[in-house]
């Protein structure tokens, strides 16, 4: 039974014919867990849009008070780290979700006829969201912000005959500045979501006109129908309140990554993109020389193309997965590529904090003198010296070192270890090097 107020409501606002339009939408086949992703990846950028019009509140677009604006929000702002929080999880978890969606789109042959342009449609959004992600990870204007969108850049200059441009563009000038960050913060905010509800809305438009796919086979589809409302809008809403309670727990556990303030002239930092861009930043460390501009732009535009026009080279007609052989291979090789390369990546991501970069500096000292032509160290060496595969344990001591590299003779009488040319910074990390050598 309507309620009075939704009978008064009614009257005025004749609502039953757009409740019918928004909640009738006969589901083939019947309501399913696995259709949530599209409405979790909208339940997002939703999340991302109100989340990020609270930080623009407080967030100040240049090179001078970004970071600080930043460092403010986080300290000062009452739920300011909650909510910086919220829209940094925010922005993997769409990445995931948009993810999610596309593959089960995949699986189910969702994109075939009649439904490549919502498929077309879809790959755009996914490229708006991954814009969101590039444009969004410099604002913050810290030494990794300003770096990984220095690479970023750098590779749109790798593409022929435009890229100069292309880069000018990005940058607003010949350098990233204060320039690039406006621009950035622009299209992060205006151009990006306004292109990015045009497309959601053209998807919708699109999704109402052929309605949902439903099951793989036709037979399973007509055998039920149900309106979305009342069992998939329930499963939609326990699925976007389950993201949402998990995106506020990583708010609130995982302390927000903020490096030092971006440091232009400090051209050594070596920044770590999110953890969706490893797998490429992992692929781009294989490619080197005549062969770079395949990995930074050929390699790139080619799978974005195929995406695009999937529909339209799987020319098989059969939904079933069982029935599309090829095409199912070819998107596990995909994956397998891509969650292989950012397997790699972050396991020598962990591997490289534990070295200190002095001693790792310290170790190719000992490469670059010889020292390896009298000592030993785990086998490799020889063995006219002590061996040093455990000197941090017997000489534990940083003077005894720095005195023995600047003279040998002073600490051991009668050596004939040489007295090797090494300045202050050499002397340090290759003795930080020895004392690291421990069992
Ligand atoms: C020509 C042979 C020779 C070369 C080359 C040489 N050493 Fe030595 N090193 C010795 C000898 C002999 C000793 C033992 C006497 C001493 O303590 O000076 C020694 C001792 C050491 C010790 C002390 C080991 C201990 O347990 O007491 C360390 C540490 C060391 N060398 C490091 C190095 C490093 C690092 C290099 C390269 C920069 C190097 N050595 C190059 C001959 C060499």
């Amino acid at each position: 039974m309507p309620s009075r107020f939704y009978t008064w409501l009614d009257s005025r606002l004749r609502l039953q014919p757009v409740q019918e339009t928004l909640l009738d939408e006969p589901i083939p086949g019947g309501a399913s867990w696995i259709y949530v992703f599209g409405s979790a990846t909208l339940f997002l950028f939703v999340l991302q849009a109100i989340t990020g019009m609270f930080l623009a509140v407080y967030y100040a677009p240049t090179p001078d008070h970004a970071y600080d604006s930043i460092q403010f929000i986080e300290q000062h702002v009452a739920f300011g780290g909650f909510v910086r929080g919220l829209h940094h999880w925010g922005a993997s978890a769409m990445v995931v979700a948009i993810g999610l969606h596309m593959l089960q789109t995949f699986l189910y042959g969702a994109y075939k006829p009649p439904r490549e342009l919502m498929w077309m449609v879809g790959v755009g959004l996914f490229l708006l969201v991954m814009a969101f992600a590039f444009t969004g990870y410099l604002l913050p204007w810290d030494q990794t912000a300003y770096w990984a969108t220095q690479i970023g850049i750098n590779m749109v200059g790798t593409i022929p005959l435009v890229g100069e441009f292309l880069m000018r563009v990005m940058r607003g000038g010949d350098q990233l500045g204060a320039l690039t960050l406006s621009r950035f913060f622009a299209v992060h905010v205006l151009f990006l979501p306004a292109s990015l509800v045009l497309l959601v809305a053209a998807h919708l438009f699109i999704l109402r006109r052929v309605g949902p796919a439903g099951p793989w086979t036709d037979r399973r589809a007509e055998l039920r129908q149900e309106p979305f409302y009342p069992r998939q809008v329930y499963m939609d809403a326990v699925v976007m309140l389950g993201v949402f309670l998990i995106v506020a727990a990583l708010a609130v556990a995982v302390p927000l990554p903020l490096t030092d303030k971006a440091d232009p002239s400090d051209t050594s930092f070596v920044p770590v993109p999110e953890w969706y861009f490893l797998f490429y930043y992992e692929l781009l460390k294989y490619v080197h020389g005549p062969l770079e501009p395949l990995a930074t732009w050929v390699l790139p535009l080619l799978v974005v193309l195929i995406m695009l026009l999937w529909p339209f080279i799987d020319q098989n007609p059969s939904r079933h997965p069982v029935k599309r052989p090829i095409a199912l291979s070819a998107g596990a090789l995909f994956l397998l590529v891509v969650f292989s390369l950012l397997g790699v990546s972050i396991s020598s991501l962990y591997a490289v904090p534990r070295v200190d970069p002095a001693v790792a500096r310290g170790k190719a000292l000992y490469a670059q003198f010889g020292c390896a032509g009298c000592h030993r160290i785990h086998g490799e060496g020889g063995a006219v010296a002590p061996d040093l595969s455990f000197v941090g344990d017997t000489r534990p001591d940083r003077e005894w070192h720095l005195k023995h590299f600047r003279d040998p003779q002073s600490v051991s009488p009668g050596s004939f270890m040489p007295k090797f040319p090494l300045d202050d910074q050499q002397l340090n990390d290759l003795t930080s090097y020895m004392l690291s050598l421990k069992k």
